[in-house]
């Protein structure tokens, strides 16, 4: 638990999903949580401890590397040679035989698969108001993903999703998703952040809607709690009648990451939302469920990965930052299939098959912007360069289908945009947000949007 504040306080954060609880809770939390990762090791057949990660504070004596220099040497798997060791050289034989083995992969060793038989979401309209966003007269509806629970009524899963489109539209907008949680009230009274002389940029809400674009938020905890405490529960345990996961089953990334699928569902059916234009956004832990939706999710047109670190963008077999013994604790674990525990007990990094740069080749030939923010004020925990080298170690897939990847090679300065192509970076002066990022990222989104 110590581990968890200082890794927080860190970053610069508060976790809200962590932070809604009382100390009494937390402790229950955490207790269920180490009761349920060892029930999967048992399942896994592990028996020997899993060995610790290091510590996201700089002082501490296990503190985790922050200096390029000790960073070691890594064999990256190629994203373009198949399980037999050949070689895919035409797009066929990408979307034929290669990217079906690495979903394959992510799924088994990482992120895990979505069982077959989850229940249909009936979406209702809670209400419908007029209201702002900054000055900017817009449509607010409130809406709720009910989730069939007649085969297991003891667990009742209602997903909960704003959807903020332009009052004054004409036609079907695009539609920027965020992975996160909403927050009530909401646009009223209204927050304005712009004046004459203010130096700040607008709210990303805010440059959305003047853009002419809408945005939704969807609360990830109605879908799936964020510890291993609540695996038994939400949608993961209601497909499981209230049992523990089996190794391979989905994690509470992907679990998030098919509830913004489900969102496209209901999309398809609002005259107010163009699904040609949909794109998907989340920061930290839900930059990963971003780009883990991107990834899995076609319907997503373009994606905003902010500072999502180890689990998300960032090269895992690098040294630098968090890493897979962090993911694997206790603390981290749910977010991933049971068996991606192996990868810090019994097993190592190199032994994954698959690293984050495969994740960002699942989008191809699909636009993804990926974000960070300064070492300075976000610190190094996210590893902002492992998320570059991801970058540009997954570029070659989007070559291979005629479109440019990311275009560098050099780790840029910060507030360089890389973005002339497919693949966008850039690492703002700011601290663990998006934020900054928002005018470069919409600049950078119109060229396919407004075109
Ligand atoms: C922790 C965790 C990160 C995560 C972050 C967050 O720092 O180790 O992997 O991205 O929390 O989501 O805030």
């Amino acid at each position: 638990m110590d581990k968890w504040r200082i890794v927080v306080l860190f970053l610069g954060l508060p976790v809200f999903s962590f932070a809604q609880f009382s100390q009494a809770e937390r402790d229950s939390i955490y207790r269920l949580s180490v009761i349920d990762h060892q029930q999967m090791k048992e399942q896994l057949g592990i028996i020997a401890p899993n060995r610790p990660g290091p510590s996201g504070n700089p002082d501490d004596p296990n503190a985790a590397n922050t200096d390029e220099k000790n960073v070691r040497d890594y064999q990256l798997p190629d994203p373009l040679i198949l399980n037999n060791g050949k070689k895919v050289t035409t797009s066929e034989g990408w979307w034929q035989k290669r990217r079906p083995e690495l979903v394959r992969l992510f799924e088994e060793e990482m992120y895990g698969r979505v069982p077959e038989n989850v229940p249909t979401v009936a979406w209702k309209v809670e209400y419908v108001k007029d209201t702002v966003v900054g000055n900017f007269p817009v449509k607010e509806k409130m809406l709720s993903g009910v989730v069939d629970n007649a085969a297991y009524p003891e667990i009742e899963v209602k997903i909960k999703m704003l959807l903020v489109t332009p009052a004054d539209a004409n036609d079907p907008v695009p539609v920027v998703t965020e992975l996160g949680f909403i927050r009530w009230p909401f646009g009223d009274p209204p927050q304005r952040t712009n004046s004459l002389f203010s130096p700040h940029e607008p709210e990303w809400k805010e440059q959305l809607i003047t853009q002419g674009w809408g945005f939704a938020i969807i609360n990830t905890s109605s879908i799936q709690a964020d510890n291993g405490a609540g695996l038994r529960q939400g949608i993961i345990g209601l497909v499981n009648k209230g049992e523990p996961r089996k190794p391979d089953q989905w994690g509470v990334l992907r679990a998030w990451a098919w509830g913004a699928s489900r969102a496209i569902d209901y999309f398809e059916r609002d005259s107010d939302v163009d699904t040609s234009r949909l794109a998907i956004e989340g920061l930290s832990r839900y930059g990963k469920a971003a780009l883990v939706a991107m990834a899995f999710e076609p319907r997503f047109s373009l994606g905003f990965i902010g500072s999502s670190g180890a689990g998300g963008a960032k090269i895992l077999r690098r040294n630098l930052g968090e890493q897979v013994e962090n993911l694997a604790s206790t603390a981290e674990y749910h977010w991933f299939s049971g068996n991606f525990i192996q990868y810090a007990s019994t097993k190592t990094v190199d032994d994954l098959p698959v690293d984050a740069h495969e994740l960002i080749a699942l989008c191809a030939p699909r636009p993804v912007f990926i974000s960070a923010g300064s070492p300075f004020v976000e610190g190094q925990w996210i590893d902002a360069k492992g998320t570059f080298v991801a970058a540009v170690h997954a570029s070659p897939v989007y070559e291979l289908l005629g479109k440019e990847g990311l275009g560098a090679a050099t780790f840029p300065y910060i507030g360089t945009p890389i973005v002339s192509g497919e693949i966008a970076f850039r690492q703002h002066a700011g601290g663990h947000s998006t934020g900054p990022n928002w005018s470069t990222w919409i600049a950078w989104a119109s060229r396919y949007w407004e075109e």
